[in-house]
């Protein structure tokens, strides 16, 4: 175990070396740009958000008259003043830039008031007068589905009989419980700064994930062709899926303020309107009937998972589709029906988030499976590794796809051994009898997260490498740079590939004028595209480098290599510099692109089969609660996670998006509550009323180490994603809260999460 957990501070290459994020010296100091950082300039004008206060409602007058009366606005923007097509340029077109006709949920963007300060144009937004009727409102899946409320067609997955396995299953057991959704809180709220250009081109700068979708929902909102917008983001101050889609409307609404004003326009959101106006995590429901034997295998499975996508579709077929693949998380489901809606309710229209639906798949499971071992009177641990995937047999997920890299066995199996979990079991049972107040819960649960976007298109990347005569490199690619450590792995997969140091490679800022038609920086896949396609480009200028001094030194270019800044032929050992000096001097190509696709995935949307995923990415986590009988409080005491992240190009910022993928996972099953009242409004909208863990939550024993064996599947350095799939490891929160509450009263567990101190106290109580 210690040997995993060397971070392997010196290496002779830079990938698998710890090297500082790209931007941290800059960002403690103050010094790294974020987009409202971007010196304005002079006439800019700000836009601030008109809000839907009706849930539901036909929306039949605004009257700006006491707006503009107010000093320094200038005017408002409506849904008329749209010049292209006034439905978003999203996939499903079923969302209006601007509300038209109805409102559809409180904080629905109405227009915008444009003033010449941002604090005039909010003010200004809230007088301005809003006509609406209201109408009946749909504010639960369940008032959804009762109604036929769907943004999409239901998604059925089935294997086998499940109904004729569940009639025969020696014992069943049946549950419902809820989930709920998670408000992404980046550190830097939404923003875009838009910029008229010469001849009616538009540069958009913007905190977003999806640089080319900005651009194409901005043109298309103009009504011109997608070489007129030019989007740009050098960093986010976070994203966590939340502006995947959502950053695209502050940049058509500010662009739209742009055009109508003729100048340049900045729209940066107050915490509170953010929260009121973005989707947040798909809220869930679930309904199921499991089928097991006395050893808790799992031998039949009906599930039903009802999302709450919002008013719109944005991402919710995919994010839907995402639970359906995930909800046998490390199991093997055999006679299994699983059927999926994506119901439209009067709310915020719910996106992506860390996991992308995954995390809503897996807590299915592994609560069923807390439930089948607590049936049984069994240790959880044993129940969950009874139904993990064979090696052999068992091995072919209910959509059809072989898990050919399962690692689950001996993963799981060491962090048990080096957590000490079946003496801390035994330990805590004995503690729990003696203490009447105080219970403590224990919980190990694995996670099996396929790598890739299910929408195969989107798995492809683009590069640019320059290197300048000085020999210095500059990199650009389709991917952007969230905190998450992009371009840092970008750039350390360069400079091995030109045998350079890490300090001589630059990342510049996504751009979409640079490499086009890039997909979101999502799905955890950033480095294993962006990185592949780098090294791609970096691998055609050393090619050209190493042909050069083939020629100079009559040896075949298979015979020089890169590395330390030199460039070593059989008959001579020069400097990088010196040979780029030279190269140039012989009208050498010192750039090039690179060009990656994910190989081997396929699947089919209508069923939902086939091979979704390039690989898997697997982790454990053993986690001890305690909680307190009286009051509900919980508290996270030690965690130890075991995780695969492939060879780690760089194991520091790995195991930073382990903890922080886990803490923030421990904040949506603990903490974190959307609270929404009957009226349809946020009621928790601030970090007065949402409460994020802070850093006195992070437990006080928190181990993580890195599973050592690359990658199986030809990846980037032989690494794996790492973005998401720790998130779910937090799952063992919430299965050690159970695990407590279940030996502080008899019966079954029942509780929806998040397990905040009064659904604790509720769970406890309803003994
Ligand atoms: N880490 C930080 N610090 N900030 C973020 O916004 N987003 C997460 C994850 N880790 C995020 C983060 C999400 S939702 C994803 S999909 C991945 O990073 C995206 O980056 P990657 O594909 O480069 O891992
Ligand atoms: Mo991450 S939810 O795929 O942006």
């Amino acid at each position: 175990m210690t040997a995993m957990n060397d971070l392997k501070l010196t290496t002779a290459t830079a990938c698998g070396s710890s090297t500082a994020h790209e931007s941290a010296a800059a960002q403690v100091a103050g010094a790294a740009t974020y987009v409202d950082d971007i010196a304005e300039v002079r006439g800019t004008l700000h836009a601030a958000p008109i809000l839907s206060p009706i849930a539901h409602g036909r929306l039949r007058g605004v009257d700006a008259t006491a707006a503009l009366a107010l000093p320094g606005v200038r005017g408002v923007v409506l849904a008329a003043d749209i010049p292209g097509d006034p439905i978003l340029g999203a996939f499903a077109h079923d969302e209006p830039i601007f509300a038209i006709d109805t409102v559809q949920h409180v904080g629905q963007v109405i227009g915008l008031v444009v003033a010449e300060t941002v604090m005039q144009a909010r003010r200004a937004a809230r007088k301005v007068v809003l006509d609406i009727e209201a109408l009946p409102a749909v504010m639960t899946v369940h008032e959804a589905l009762a109604a036929g409320s769907f943004v999409l067609p239901p998604v059925r997955v089935q294997r086998g009989d499940a109904a004729g396995a569940l009639a025969r299953a020696r014992h069943s057991l049946q549950g419902k419980f809820e989930v709920g959704g998670q408000e992404h809180f980046y550190l830097e709220g939404q923003i875009a700064y838009v910029l008229p250009q010469e001849q009616g081109q538009w540069l958009i700068h913007s905190s977003t994930q999806h640089p080319g979708e900005i651009q194409h929902w901005v043109a298309h909102a103009l009504g011109r062709e997608q070489h007129h917008v030019r989007v740009e983001c050098r960093r986010m101050g976070g994203g966590f899926g939340g502006k995947e889609t959502q950053s695209g409307h502050l940049a058509v609404w500010a662009t739209l303020a742009a055009v109508k004003f003729g100048c340049a326009v900045k729209m940066r959101l107050d915490r509170d309107d953010d929260f009121m106006i973005t989707g947040k995590r798909h809220p869930f429901a679930y309904d199921y009937t499991v089928g097991f034997d006395d050893d808790g295998l799992i031998t039949g499975l009906q599930l039903t998972l009802l999302a709450n996508c919002g008013f719109s579709a944005d991402l919710s077929g995919p994010v839907a589709d995402r639970a359906v693949f995930h909800s046998d998380n490390a199991y093997f489901l055999g006679d299994v029906d699983i059927t999926s809606y994506r119901l439209r309710t009067n709310t915020q229209s719910h996106t992506a988030f860390r996991g992308f639906g995954g995390p809503q798949g897996v807590i299915a499971i592994e609560t069923i499976l807390g439930d089948v071992a607590r049936t049984l009177g069994l240790d959880p641990l044993d129940v969950r590794l009874r139904n993990l995937y064979g090696i052999t047999d068992r091995n072919v997920t209910h959509y059809q796809m072989p898990v050919e890299d399962n690692i689950l066995q001996p993963l799981i199996g060491t962090l048990a051994e080096s957590a000490n979990y079946r003496q801390r079991r035994a330990d805590i049972a004995r503690w729990n009898a003696q203490s009447p107040v105080l219970k403590r819960g224990l919980a190990l649960t694995p996670v099996k997260f396929g790598i890739s976007f299910t929408a195969t298109l989107f798995n492809q990347a683009g590069a640019l490498v320059h290197v300048y005569t000085d020999g210095s490199v500059m990199v650009n690619h389709g991917g952007t740079e969230m905190g998450q450590g992009l371009h840092t792995k970008v750039a350390q997969i360069v400079a091995d590939e030109l045998g350079v140091s890490f300090a001589r490679v630059l990342v510049t800022a996504s751009d979409t004028a640079r490499v086009p038609n890039a997909s979101a920086t999502a799905a955890s896949s950033g480095t294993d595209l962006n990185g592949r396609a780098a090294q791609f480009a970096a691998r055609r200028v050393r090619d050209n480098l190493a042909a050069f001094v083939a020629g100079l030194d009559g040896c075949g270019a298979g015979a020089v290599s890169f590395a330390g800044g030199q460039i070593t032929s059989p008959a001579c050992t020069r400097s990088f510099d010196e040979v780029v000096k030279a190269a140039y001097a012989n009208r050498i190509q010192l750039w090039s692109d690179g060009f990656y696709r994910t190989p081997k995935i396929h699947y089919d949307k209508t069923t939902l089969t086939g091979r979704p995923f390039y690989y898997f990415a697997y982790g454990a986590a053993c986690t001890e609660v305690a909680i307190d009988k009286l009051t509900g409080e919980s508290r996270v005491l030690a965690v130890d996670i075991l995780h695969d992240v492939g060879h780690s190009i760089n194991p520091a910022i790995d195991i930073g998006q382990i903890e922080g993928g886990f803490v923030q996972g421990m904040g949506w099953l603990t903490t974190e509550e959307l609270v929404w009242d009957a009226k349809g409004r946020l009621a928790t909208h601030a970090p007065s009323t949402y409460k994020i863990p802070t850093a006195g939550d992070v437990p006080a024993h928190f181990n993580v180490a890195l599973w050592p064996e690359a990658n199986r599947e030809d990846n980037v350095f032989g690494s794996k994603a790492v973005g998401e799939p720790p998130f779910m490891l937090a799952i063992s929160v919430w299965e050690a809260i159970r695990d407590a509450v279940a030996s502080a009263r008899s019966g079954a567990v029942q509780m929806d999460a998040p397990a905040t101190a009064e659904r604790v106290l509720g769970a406890i109580g309803s003994s």
